[in-house]
């Protein structure tokens, strides 16, 4: 099926592009709780694609069943753009989102990622250049159908406000899809997510443009209930969740997201306003709460299902990368295993280890303590 922003059953929860986490590995274990709209690559070079560097092809492989599957480029000069958007469309992916929040000195001292927020006018072309590039290349493979491409960015490089004229300047560009994380450069990771521009931008875009442009929001949302509330309180159409699905993949269930969606639904309809103007106060105000609460707080997990879903994990990981994709999942395993008798020194062990067969012998060797007690 072609895919499309307008096509997603909204609202939709996203597992954001994020370098060094969302690897094949890592999306083909989210695409099997089925519950991310979209998936996106990590987020790769555009000069890296065009001169078909081994490394940035082997981060854009991926599987039929993470589709849509998105790629996210990162550069500063529209040329590559237009070239690269060609390579992605001849690589049959579904999407093109070009980064515009990365903070990385890398990357925003070069003027890609954030920095291109204070440079609209490229951004502009820069957008423009990937639609025609992925114009052509659809041409070439005589697909009937338009290539997407939607940006990613933050609120500025310094100016919280930015991204009100720097967002609608995309979509005047063509953009398809706005996702926006609510920090700017400066801050980094630092501080709270601020939600409140991105209510404003949301008001400013469906003035402008209806619903036509999906938005997103991005920053702190730790739970399926914290997206409940994102959604209902600024209109967003999905939210994004990163740093939340760290050691919690089942995070994007499919029949929790399918609830979440059913819930906001509902009370839109209850509370009969259009969506961007229910406060948190009416929220807490409705009889169900307490049920959507439950519903939507992230589960309490045993050990053996997350072992289970652990070692799929470092199966896919020893599958695509061989050791060093045991090595790169030590991470991993150190988000984990929390709030368990002996956590710490599991964790501690985990972290160390070096192939498979350790990372499946430390988790039997912790069950069978646990049966012993
Ligand atoms: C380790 C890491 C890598 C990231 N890499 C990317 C990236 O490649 N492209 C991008 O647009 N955002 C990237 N981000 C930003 C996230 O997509 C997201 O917007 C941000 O983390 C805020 O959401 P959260 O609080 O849910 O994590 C990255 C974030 C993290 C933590």
């Amino acid at each position: 099926m072609v895919f499309s922003w307008k096509n997603l059953d909204y609202p939709v929860v996203l597992c954001p592009p994020m370098d060094g986490i969302t690897d094949n590995a890592f999306r083909e274990l989210i695409a099997s709780f089925g519950g991310s709209s979209v998936l996106y690559c990590e987020f790769v070079n555009v000069k890296g694609l065009i001169y078909q560097n081994s490394k940035t092809l082997f981060e854009l492989r991926y599987t039929e069943n993470q589709r849509p599957i998105i790629a996210q480029l990162f550069g500063n000069d529209p040329n590559d753009f237009f070239n690269a958007a060609q390579i992605i469309v001849k690589l049959g992916f579904d999407g093109i989102d070009i980064n515009m929040g990365c903070p990385a000195h890398k990357v925003a001292s070069k003027g890609s990622g954030c920095a291109l927020m204070n440079k609209t006018d490229i951004a502009r072309e820069i957008v423009r250049a990937s639609i025609e590039g992925a114009k052509i290349a659809a041409k070439e493979l005589k697909l009937a159908h338009d290539f997407e491409v939607s940006c990613k960015m933050r609120l500025g490089v310094d100016d919280k406000n930015k991204v009100l004229e720097h967002g609608i300047a995309m979509i005047e560009a063509g953009a398809k899809a706005i996702a926006i994380h609510g920090r700017t450069l400066k801050q980094m990771y630092s501080g709270h997510a601020d939600w409140d521009v991105i209510r404003t931008f949301v008001q400013l875009k469906q003035h402008k443009y209806g619903d036509k442009v999906p938005v997103f929001g991005s920053g702190d949302v730790k739970s399926l209930y914290d997206a409940f509330v994102r959604i209902l309180t600024t209109g967003v159409d999905g939210v994004m969740i990163g740093r939340g699905s760290f050691g919690k993949p089942w995070i994007f269930d499919r029949s929790k997201v399918d609830l979440l969606r059913y819930y906001v639904h509902l009370v839109e309809q209850k509370l009969d306003k259009k969506s961007g103007y229910i406060t948190l106060e009416e929220i807490e105000q409705l009889d169900n709460i307490n049920e959507i609460k439950l519903a939507l707080e992230n589960p309490s997990m045993s050990f053996d299902d997350i072992k289970s879903i652990v070692i799929r994990h470092a199966r896919l990981m020893y599958d695509e990368k061989g050791d060093t994709g045991i090595l790169q999942m030590r991470k991993h395993l150190g988000w984990y295993f929390h709030g368990f008798e002996g956590a710490k020194s599991l964790r501690s062990r985990l972290v160390r280890v070096k192939t498979l067969e350790e990372v499946e012998n430390a988790l039997d060797s912790y069950s069978s303590n646990l049966q012993d007690e």
